[in-house]
């Protein structure tokens, strides 16, 4: 029995015993426009024994596609890509940990795909690498007629990124529905998941989809709204209370649930509880 769920223009597949995709899908990223279609999908597969969300980015006017995060279950990855006539070209990476990468090479011994990444990761990670391409923060990396911007996220690693396209963040292990990524890893910084924890909650619209890097709540993904008013790790003011709850006092299980906003941070100074407080009383 065919099972996908779509939720605000992507699909999220499961596929047959053989591995194959038991349906096709194609579902815009945005709504049709008055004279054209959006020019990307996002597929999301769950693969692997920790949880780990892979995206199948696709373009549509050239039918090519980008690989977030190839781990696990390759075969799968290319099984939907080959099913829905994708040839893959890019592969994006948000960082370097072995579950998000330990599919990498099998991707490149098919496809002769682009690497990228950001340079300050690819320091931290010191792994030999095909000619990637090392980004900056901001850099727009070009899927066909998709238009993709890599933002550094450091806190979980110190070159941690985030990709933009047409109302869609894919979060990584920065940003989890009602969770963030850890911070007690080497390199990991959690004053710098504050900062940037309080940079996609600023820089972003309420209805911004996220698509994280795990599945550890009850949906596969949400929107900054939701998170600004139900993501414990984005209602303090101080980055020394984040600091202390995120490295010595969380202790909440997975499948992660909103947990509501005090409303004395409504009413508070921090930018981010000022942006909820602006949006519930609108
Ligand atoms: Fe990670």
């Amino acid at each position: 029995m065919p099972v996908i769920f779509r939720h605000k223009g992507y699909s999220f597949f499961f596929f047959s015993n053989e591995g194959i995709p038991l349906e096709s899908c194609h579902t815009p990223i945005m709504a049709i426009t008055m004279k054209n279609i959006r020019p990307s999908s996002i597929h999301t597969l769950e693969l692997g024994e920790m949880e780990n969300f892979v995206y199948l980015i696709q373009d549509h006017s050239s039918k090519t596609a980008a690989v977030v995060d190839p781990a696990w279950e390759v075969p799968k990855v290319i099984a939907l890509a080959q099913h829905q006539g994708y040839q893959i070209t890019d592969v994006l990476l948000t960082h370097s940990h072995y579950d998000h990468t330990n599919g990498l090479h099998e991707i490149l011994n098919i496809y002769d795909a682009q690497i990228h990444l950001l340079e300050i990761e690819a320091q931290f990670w010191g792994q030999q690498l095909k000619n990637p391409h090392l980004h900056k923060d901001g850099d727009i990396i070009s899927i066909g007629d998709t238009k993709i911007t890599i933002w550094h996220t450091p806190g979980h690693t110190p070159g941690s990124a985030c990709y933009s396209l047409d109302g869609h963040l894919i979060t990584g292990d920065t940003l989890f529905v009602y969770g963030c990524g850890r911070c007690d890893l080497e390199e990991s910084d959690p004053g710098q998941m504050y900062d940037s924890l309080e940079r996609l909650a600023t820089q972003f619209s309420s209805q911004t989809v996220i698509h994280p890097g795990h599945h550890y709540a009850q949906k596969p993904s949400s929107t900054i709204e939701e998170q600004l008013e139900g993501n414990p790790f984005m209602h303090f003011d101080k980055k020394e209370d984040f600091v202390r709850y995120r490295m010595y006092e969380h202790n909440r299980e997975t499948p992660y649930t909103p947990v509501k906003l005090p409303l004395k941070k409504k009413l508070g100074i921090s930018r981010m509880a000022k942006k909820v407080f602006k949006h519930l009383s609108s």
